[in-house]
């Protein structure tokens, strides 16, 4: 009887040693923290003017013919802004979409499409 009392008294200051204990490190609420670390960047807005972007290449057959051949991956401005391109070479880059890239143009129609090209795009003759 006695041993059992004992055994028992044993457990309980065992649970007692081992189960949780108050966290000391813990500050309560309204108790002074660390301050936060200065940001390294100041963050600001600001705004940006975008270029307009030329969605097609205007009114008249060679912008319809324009519109047509090239819009399917480009918009117009991308076209308009190249550098100036020689009719060799606007034939060149045509053919490299037809070819390469599969650009939905006839062959027959490469000529007309230069013709645009030279007359709406940035061209040296
Ligand atoms: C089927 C899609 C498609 C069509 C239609 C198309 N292109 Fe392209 N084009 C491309 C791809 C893809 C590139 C390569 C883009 C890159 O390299 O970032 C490209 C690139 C270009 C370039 C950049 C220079 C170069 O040689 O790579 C020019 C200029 C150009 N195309 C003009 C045209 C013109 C003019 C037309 C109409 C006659 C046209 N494209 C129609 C897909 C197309």
């Amino acid at each position: 009887m006695r041993r059992r009392a004992s055994l028992a008294a044993l457990g309980l200051a065992l649970l007692a040693a081992c189960g949780p204990q108050p966290d000391k490190s813990a500050k309560s609420v309204g108790e002074e923290r660390e301050p936060m670390p200065a940001p390294l960047t100041a963050i600001q807005s600001s705004s940006i003017t975008l270029p307009t972007d030329e969605q097609t290449f205007g009114a008249g057959q060679d912008a319809a013919l324009l519109d047509r051949s090239c819009l399917a991956c480009h918009s117009a401005s991308m076209i308009l802004y190249q550098p100036p391109l020689t009719r060799k070479q606007w034939t060149a880059t045509v053919d490299k979409m037809r070819e390469a890239y599969r650009a939905p143009i006839e062959a027959r129609d490469t000529e007309a499409i230069v013709d645009a090209l030279m007359a709406k795009a940035p061209s040296s003759r």
